[in-house]
């Protein structure tokens, strides 16, 4: 699918810059319900320049295939567009450099609701510090980039890689998002 950001492609606002492949914008219909954001890309959306497109993509397409729904129907993006090296979490100034083509990205989809990606983005969007286990699955209201959003929190597919035990929750805080969104 076409990437949406607005991102330039010679973009140098931080220093993943001097790792990166490509740039890895979110992808999706032009209007849609849901966003789901990841952390940062990894190896294979580095070399694709799509995110979620490699085996952490694909326990997100079978959880949302296992709902009826397919990828092409939601936006996916993360919250930086470079891979940090070596998978390292992005950093603050990272995440900072790459807010504003977040905030368009999700305004010009219009979506409601927003599901959070493991930890990292959940802390960040949601601003909340309680232990993952007691956020997977839940919605909260917030306010962000000057809108209402509903946020439901679900674990990092990757982490349910090496972390099987996680999958059926995975599954089922998608299935929270998606019903959140009126997509089921
Ligand atoms: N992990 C993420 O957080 N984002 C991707 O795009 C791929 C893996």
């Amino acid at each position: 699918m076409k990437p949406r950001g607005a991102i330039p492609q010679d973009c140098s606002r931080c220093r993943l810059d001097r790792s990166r492949n490509n740039i890895v914008s979110g992808v999706g219909p032009r209007k849609c319900r849901i966003a789901f954001i990841g952390e940062a890309p990894g190896r294979d959306e580095d070399e694709r320049g799509e995110p979620f497109v490699g085996r952490s993509g694909r326990l997100l397409d079978d959880a949302l295939a296992e709902a009826g729904v397919s990828r092409d129907e939601v936006f996916i993006t993360n919250l930086v567009r470079c891979r940090p090296p070596g998978n390292r979490r992005p950093r603050k100034d990272e995440k900072g450099a790459c807010r504003g083509f977040l905030v368009k990205e999700i305004e010009e989809t219009g979506v409601e609701v927003i599901c959070a990606l493991g930890e990292t983005v959940a802390r960040e969007l949601i601003g909340v510090d309680e232990r993952m286990s007691d956020l997977v699955g839940r919605a909260f209201p917030i306010h962000l980039f000057g809108k209402d959003y509903t946020a439901v929190v679900a674990y990092h597919p990757a982490a349910c890689l090496y972390r099987r035990d996680k999958l059926p929750s995975f599954r089922n805080s998608v299935r929270c998002g998606l019903e959140a969104a009126g997509m089921l």
